[in-house]
Order: C-alpha cells, then structure tokens, then sequence
C-alpha cells in the first residue's frame, strides 16, 4: 500500500477532525501518501480528491464538523456510483479508502469491499448506534451538549415551575436520549428500544407535583416520535404548565470533547495500521477501552444493542 484515500460522510459529527488528522498523520509517518477526498461519496464519484500533507490537518484537531465536506449520497448506493467512484479511486492511484461516517457510510464501504476494494470503517456519528464499538465518535460531544442544555432548561423550569419535554437527536437509536436523561437527572426518558405508557409518565409527574416538585424534564429520543406532540398529550392530561425544546443540529457541532478527540486519533490511526497490514473490509471500534476490528460485512449485519441496564437504573433513579 502506497497511497490511501480518506473521506468524510454523512452527518458531521465532533471529532471526525481528529480522525481524518489521525489518518493523514499515521499514515505519512509510514510513508504512505494520503489523498482526501471531499464531500463524501459524492466528492468520491466527482473525483474531488486532493493530495493532504502534514500541514493539511494542522490545526483541526479541536474544531467541530469535517474540513473535508460531507454529504448524503443517493447515487452512491447503485452499483454505476459504487463503481465510478472506483475509477475515481485508481484514477489517482489510491489503493486503500478510510471512510469515516455513520452506518449509511459503512454501506458504501461495505459496497465498496464487495468490489473489490479495501476500505476500513471508522464509526464517527453521535448516535452512538454502530454495531462493533461501544462508543461512536461524536457521541460523547452531542451528550455534553444535550447536558449543557438541560442543565439550562432545569433552571428556568425551576423559576416557573414548569414541566419540559427536551427531544434529542439519535436517529433510531435512543442512546443519547439516554445517556443524557440518566446525566441530567431527568425524570422520564422516552427510547425507540422500549414501549413506554403516557399514563405512567403522566402519573410519575402528578405524584411529583403533589410532593412539592417544583420541574420535571422529559427527554425523547427523536426515534420515538415528535417531543411537540408528546408535550401536547402531557400538558392537556396533567393540566401542568408544560413547554418543549427540540435540540436539532445544535447537538452536531461545537468543538470536540478530550473523550471525542482521544477517541477519534485512536481509531482513525488503527485504520491505518489495517490498511498498512494488507487488511480491507473491517470496521473498527473501541470495547472496553481496546481497539477492535470486524469484518464490516458482518459487523452492519449485527444490530446496535442500547445498555437497558442502563435504562432500568435510570427508572429506578426517577421514582
Ligand atoms: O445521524 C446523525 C443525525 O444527526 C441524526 O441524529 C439525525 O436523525 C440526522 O442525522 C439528521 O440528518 P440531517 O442533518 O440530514 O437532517
């Protein structure tokens, strides 16, 4: 392997800097050439690829989004985008593509190996939804965001004695919604992983008023279904003043947490080093605070399993 190709895709997620830095750095002190390549797979299929030097990722490492574009990609998942981003690829010598992105990502670069091609994924989305890691980079950021902004919420929620419904991103995946309930002391948490009952929501907030309580917060993951409408049905059953806070794309950006970033240099410069042992197809992660490695192929067709633990503990904790 002599030159590799590293490109972006999907939603931005902190850290994915990081990540490219770590690529494009581990791989010169390898002597390897690094080309990025811009927009994701649809900079892929156009052939905006350009040659990254040392220089080229200074300075990245604690900013948010991508400094090489991402996009979503229809065309890339028919077989002409797969293979004209293939052309793309031997047009400028690459031998070896790190694609870092979420699972959508992870279907290009599985395409991608079953043409013949190696590619190794790295899980970069705030989700925290790929299956062979514990942890996504871009999740730890999205979840001190979230916290950053409960806390805030708590607070005028106190002054007006007010109940708020607080709905997060995570796609079909509840865990940031999580994550953050159980952090930020809420006082029900609504995941796509669990059927929940609006009476007993509704009850757990009554029995609160009545002992004096002064706020309540609710989280939903957006996978559950939309926060206006659960603060709706809250507000007309209990009679409780009641406001909703949809986070949206706050929670992608702002600069990467330590967690993030660590995590980030670790699995980009893995990457590499498969690349470099002659290794395609895999998909890397972090279990346990070990680097893993999965064939990507079996890896996608795994499912993304939430801690429940987790989510009883978080129950118990908010009688
Ligand atoms: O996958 C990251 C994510 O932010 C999800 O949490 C969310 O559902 C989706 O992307 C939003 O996508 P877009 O930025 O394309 O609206």
């Amino acid at each position: 392997m002599k030159r590799i190709g590293v490109l972006t895709s999907g939603g931005d997620a902190p850290g994915m800097n990081a990540a490219v830095r770590a690529v494009v750095r581990k791989a010169i002190y390898h002597n390897i050439e690094v080309y990025g390549i811009y927009q994701g797979y649809q900079g892929l299929m156009n052939g905006s690829i350009k040659k990254l030097e040392l220089g080229s990722v200074g300075d990245i490492v604690q900013r948010g989004g991508t400094m090489l574009f991402s996009a979503r990609c229809l065309e890339f998942k028919t077989k002409e985008g797969q293979l004209q981003g293939i052309e793309q690829l031997k047009k400028h010598g690459i031998d070896g593509l790190v694609v870092i992105g979420g699972d959508g990502s992870y279907m290009g670069a599985k395409a991608l190996t079953e043409h013949g091609f190696p590619c190794i994924g790295v899980p970069g989305t705030i989700d925290n939804d790929i299956p062979g890691t514990e942890f996504t980079i871009g999740f730890d950021t999205a979840l001190n965001t979230v916290i950053d902004a409960i806390d805030k919420i708590r607070d005028t929620a106190t002054s007006h004695e007010r109940t708020y419904v607080v709905e997060v991103m995570g796609r079909n995946a509840g865990d940031i919604a999580l994550w953050a309930g159980l952090a930020g002391g809420a006082e029900s948490i609504l995941i796509p992983e669990a059927d929940y009952d609006i009476n007993d929501i509704v009850q757990k907030l009554q029995r609160g008023h009545e002992r004096g309580k002064k706020h309540s917060i609710i989280i939903v993951a957006e996978g559950v279904g939309s926060g206006v409408e659960i603060g709706k049905q809250i507000e007309e059953m209990t009679n409780l003043d009641t406001r909703v806070t949809v986070l949206g794309h706050v929670q992608r950006g702002g600069s990467p947490t330590a967690v993030d970033r660590v995590l980030a240099s670790r699995l980009g410069a893995y990457a590499v080093e498969l690349l470099l042992e002659g290794k395609g197809g895999r998909a890397v992660g972090i279990e346990k605070n070990q680097l893993v490695d999965y064939d990507i192929i079996e890896a996608l067709a795994r499912k993304h399993q939430i801690n429940m633990d987790m989510y009883k503990l978080s129950q118990e904790l908010s009688i």
